[in-house]
């Protein structure tokens, strides 16, 4: 494993290490156990739409593994005036030890990763998400023992949450239930390729995607750059939402999880937000175990 710009990449096998090498590295830190794994590196982290949980995540992870991270604003970087990808990762390579990108265009990453020589990390693109599904599987583990048969019913729009969470959840062996609106299925191609493992469901009836779940979860309408079709989405996506209803159709210990930041009365009730913050926060908490094992995997 050299980067990680998407689950894909990676096999059944590298995706379980790294779960299992979170797992370690949340128990040590738990116990007060240092791993300065990094000392001495310094991960740039470029940026050029919002975040929190990566931000921070990522920023407080590479301090616990002994190293540094530089925020790189993608608005002041060059790259935001038109430098191109190519000359900026081959820039970058000479300063730092890895890069954590989250941008709009998944080619800007695979570039990035093909022009420079150091490790690239996907921190989200328009295309997938990565480092969340890792932490979601993580959390799944924490709470359901196993994968194994267990059921996810993803609820909303077929955008990068859905994309990832389809690859990450067929590679551990579990089944996967999109439930979308007609026109907002995910990627084709990852269609094609989940109907053929025979544990891919694409329905706009959510309800029975709901049937039987073990987890359920949810995203945004509308993700970021797409602010102009917020209103259309609003009316497209009305009642595909995670409410106290949907919950009586899963299994009846069903965990929700939620990416964040959520929007409460639109995909998810504030109610079953609330009910379900134990483990919709563990899995924000997840995001920096599991991105340290990323880190060091790649970077060590
Ligand atoms: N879930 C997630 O990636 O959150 P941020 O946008 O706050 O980084
Ligand atoms: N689908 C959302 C995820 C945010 C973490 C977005 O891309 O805005």
């Amino acid at each position: 494993m050299k980067h990680l710009l998407k689950l894909a990449d990676l096999t059944s096998k590298e995706i379980i290490d790294l779960l299992n090498m979170a797992d370690q590295l949340k128990f040590e830190k738990k116990n007060g156990i240092d791993h300065p794994h990094l000392k001495g590196k310094t991960l740039g982290m470029i940026f050029t739409k919002a975040s929190t949980r990566t931000r921070v995540s990522f920023e407080v992870g590479m301090y616990q593994l002994g190293g540094n991270a530089l925020f790189l604003s993608g608005n002041d970087m060059q790259i935001g005036r038109g430098e191109p990808a190519e000359d900026t990762a081959r820039v970058l390579s000479k300063y730092l030890d890895g890069i954590m990108i989250r941008t709009y265009a998944q080619s800007e990453v695979e570039k990035l990763a093909a022009f420079g020589t150091i490790p690239v990390i996907n921190g989200l693109t328009d295309y997938c998400h990565p480092c969340q599904v890792l932490a979601d599987l993580m959390t799944i583990r924490e709470f359901k023992g196993s994968f194994k048969g267990k059921k996810l019913c993803f609820v909303g729009d077929g955008n990068n949450m859905a994309n990832s969470l389809i690859v990450g959840c067929i590679k551990v062996g579990m089944n996967i239930a999109i439930a979308c609106p007609k026109g907002y299925e995910p990627d084709a191609e990852l269609i094609k390729w989940g109907y053929e493992s025979g544990k891919l469901q694409i329905t706009d009836d959510v309800r029975k995607a709901a049937e039987g779940a073990d987890v359920l979860y949810t995203d945004v309408w509308a993700s970021m750059g797409q602010e102009a079709e917020a209103k259309a989405r609003r009316a497209a996506f009305k009642g595909f939402c995670i409410d106290s209803e949907l919950m009586k159709a899963a299994n009846s210990d069903a965990m929700v999880l939620h990416c964040l930041p959520a929007h409460r009365g639109e995909e998810i009730t504030a109610e079953v937000l609330e009910a379900h913050a134990k483990e919709i926060f563990e899995e924000a908490e997840n995001r920096m175990h599991a991105q340290k094992a990323v880190m060091v995997t790649l970077m060590k």
